[in-house]
């Protein structure tokens, strides 16, 4: 029988610090997260100096509580892997340096992992993954259509040309005077709206798996300005409803597009606004249709940062003998198909 490889994961790329234990790259054993959206809202947005900071603070109460609530020591782990990038350089360092002291005193392997790679293994601790799939991934940075032939192997298909599609939430809902992070905010409106106002859907050229939301973004804060200037009334969750309309259209049509060009088994939402329930819902019934192709969506706890999806894609590294040395870096810019 094979022994049970457990791996250490550790997350501090934006503004939640995390520490995960997962058993051979698909058992949850602990999963602890520590978000600092409380000390970002008053700001409308992620604070890089305040991020480092709490990051530091955090680091080591999240590592003792996750090894608390695994009953383990250093001496049951395998490895630890950490985000190495994308991500705010200040963030990320702090779990660098962490993942570096920590297998350095442990005697442990040190693994680097794509924050994005991350995203897309959240889906493995729901399913197996089987090949060829298609991923549609969309963050507060990210928007991205990556085919996957085998594990460890990303290539880009399409990604947005301006906005991710989660910063177009975040900025539309700070038009609308909402709370940081404004995607969940949004996500709940559109359903008490209906989606009455015009706005427009960047399909780009013909056969595009490209993005583009700034034009929208840009629509959605013309209406609102011109409505206002004429003394209209817009109802907001009509505005809500309408621009999330557009969003999901958009990225619903061109994941079904790819997914039967390149004929994929299965397609992976991951991702912060894999959060968003009507892009959920849109793809489930899209996908109902599609009998050959099985849609994964995780569980929401596992859709925004965590680092259970980094230990979860840290573990396939780990099994194709991919380590780092103490030598390391946080690389903010971090290429997923060069990495
Ligand atoms: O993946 P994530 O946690 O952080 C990044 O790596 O960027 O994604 C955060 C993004 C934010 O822009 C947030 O507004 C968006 O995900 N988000 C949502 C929803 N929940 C989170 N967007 C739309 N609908 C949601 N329900
Ligand atoms: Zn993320």
């Amino acid at each position: 029988m094979e022994k049970d490889i457990y791996v250490l994961g550790l997350e501090t790329s934006c503004d939640e610090t995390a520490a995960a234990i997962i058993k051979n790259g698909r058992e949850i054993i602990a999963n602890v997260v520590s978000s600092q959206i409380e000390s970002h809202k008053r700001f409308g947005g992620v604070v890089p100096e305040i991020a480092s900071r709490h990051h530091v603070e955090q680091i080591t109460v999240v590592l003792e509580e996750t090894l608390k609530q695994a009953g383990m020591t250093f001496n049951d782990l395998h490895a630890i892997a950490v985000t190495k990038g994308p991500g705010l350089v200040g963030s990320l360092l702090i779990g660098v340096n962490a993942a570096k002291a920590l297998a350095f005193a442990h005697q442990l392997p040190l693994i680097g992992v794509h924050h994005i790679a991350g995203h897309i293994y959240a889906n493995r601790l729901v399913e197996e993954l089987t090949f060829p799939l298609l991923s549609l991934v969309v963050s507060g940075g990210h928007t991205e259509l990556i085919l996957m032939k085998e594990h460890g192997d990303f290539q880009v298909i399409g990604e947005t040309r301006d906005d991710a599609a989660g910063e177009a939430y975040d900025k539309v809902a700070r038009t609308l005077g909402l709370p940081y992070p404004g995607g969940p905010h949004i996500d709940r409106m559109a359903v008490e709206g209906e989606a009455t106002i015009d706005l427009p859907r960047a399909w780009l050229e013909e056969g595009s798996y490209d993005f583009s939301f700034s034009g929208l973004k840009s629509a959605v804060i013309n209406t609102l300005h011109n409505a206002e200037q004429r003394g209209e009334y817009i109802k907001p969750e009509d505005l809500a409803a309408s621009f999330q309309g557009s969003v999901i259209e958009v990225l619903t049509a061109k994941t079904v597009k790819a997914a039967k060009e390149f004929e994929v088994k299965q397609v992976l939402l991951a991702g912060g606004v894999a959060a968003n329930k009507g892009l959920r819902k849109a793809l489930e019934k899209q996908f109902a249709e599609l009998k050959n192709v099985d849609l994964l969506i995780p569980p929401l706890s596992l859709c925004t940062d965590n680092a259970a999806m980094i230990a979860a894609a840290g573990t396939v590294l780990y099994e194709q003998g991919k380590f780092e040395n103490l030598a390391m870096n946080g690389y903010p810019g971090l290429d997923i198909e060069q990495n």
